[in-house]
């Protein structure tokens, strides 16, 4: 079969690793996949940066808007980052020309997301981005199309692995925030302007998209209650200790009689439950619903591999893919019915 032709923009964290898995592992992904995946095209803000992966068989592009418009490829893979442009133009420009779309980026997503999603329908292609959220865990298939069917009343979870780590060496090494935070940046956890991830605002992002696929509202991140955890002292991690408790930032969407109440904040949680055991760059997601009952998911959620890995199924699902065939919904289709949750001021 034909090789399914793909470009890549942003060689950052993801993209590196994301790279040497399609080059060192081709065999056994054209194997699975039924077809050889090929890297095409490529950019990069750094075009001579060694990242362990030959890519001069791929066309370089200056511009990743021209990479989506222009280059022979299948899929356009969006590791570039950032809400705005050139993210947003570039996963516009592929879409509209019906390119599928990989993407990593929950800040595009939950900015854009719904408008992306009806370009992705309209011209017939995939827009996927399991990576978007809690890094290597499924969670998007599980909501897409795992629990179709399902009425679900609660999804909240750990949902940043840089915060998660921070709080978590905080406590078991006493090391001070600005260290762990230092740490988590150096092993390419946090995010490029790592206020996202300490503000709460990542996983604000990730939520958002989870609220739209769970309850069908329309994404907005700017209705969420946010509180990062930049006010938290090690003092407070040994109060809640003291109390049976530990502190986790958790990101929580669940029905109300009024609406999809949305917050993010730290929370304490029972010693004893699962997500007090959560430790690390690991992330969980519980997704509660009437057919199924309560679902956990805990694993890996951001580096490099983690997040190169939930990119790679995502390719791998369009290569399996037939051309034409019905696909899942990008985003389902938002039920007019739920009226977003405001928080009182
Ligand atoms: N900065 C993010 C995190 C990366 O720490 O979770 C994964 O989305």
């Amino acid at each position: 079969a034909d090789a399914l032709k793909i470009g890549i923009a942003g060689l950052g964290t993801v993209g590196a690793s994301l790279a040497k898995i399609l080059v060192e592992r081709r065999d056994m992904l054209q194997t699975t996949c039924g077809r050889p995946i090929e890297i095409a095209a490529v950019t990069a803000r750094s075009k001579g940066r060694d990242r362990g992966v030959d890519l001069s068989a791929a066309e370089w592009f200056d511009d990743p808007v021209a990479l989506a418009r222009e280059a022979r490829i299948d899929v356009f893979v969006e590791l570039m980052g950032g809400a705005g442009d050139p993210a947003h133009a570039a996963v516009k420009a592929a879409l509209s020309r019906g390119v599928h779309v990989v993407t990593a980026n929950k800040a595009l997503l939950a900015a854009h997301g719904v408008e992306l999603a009806g370009i992705a329908e309209e011209n017939g292609c995939i827009l996927n981005y399991e990576a978007a959220v809690a890094g290597g865990i499924p969670v998007i298939k599980a909501l897409r199309e795992s629990l179709t069917g399902n009425t679900i009343s609660r999804v909240y979870g750990i949902m940043n692995g840089t915060c998660n780590y921070i709080l978590t060496k905080m406590e078991k090494e006493g090391l001070s925030f600005e260290a762990c935070l230092k740490e988590a940046q150096r092993l390419g956890y946090a995010e490029a302007d790592p206020a996202f991830d300490i503000e709460g605002n990542d996983t604000a992002h990730k939520l958002s998209i989870l609220t739209t696929l769970a309850f069908g509202t329309k994404i907005s991140a700017d209705d969420i209650y946010l509180e990062g955890i930049t006010n938290i002292s090690i003092d407070d991690i040994r109060a809640a200790a003291d109390l049976g408790y530990r502190i986790k930032l958790l990101g929580v969407a669940q029905k109300t009689d009024t609406g999809v109440e949305q917050r993010v904040h730290p929370t304490m949680v029972p010693l004893d439950s699962v997500i007090a055991q959560v430790d690390g760059v690991t992330n969980a997601v519980a997704i509660e619903s009437d057919i199924l009952g309560e679902l956990l998911m805990v694993g890996p959620g951001a580096g490099g591999n983690a997040t190169a890995s939930a990119v790679l199924g995502d390719i791998a699902d369009i290569a399996k893919s037939r051309p034409g065939a019905q696909t899942v919904p990008a985003l389902g289709r938002p039920a007019a019915s739920l009226a977003p949750y405001k928080r009182a001021q």
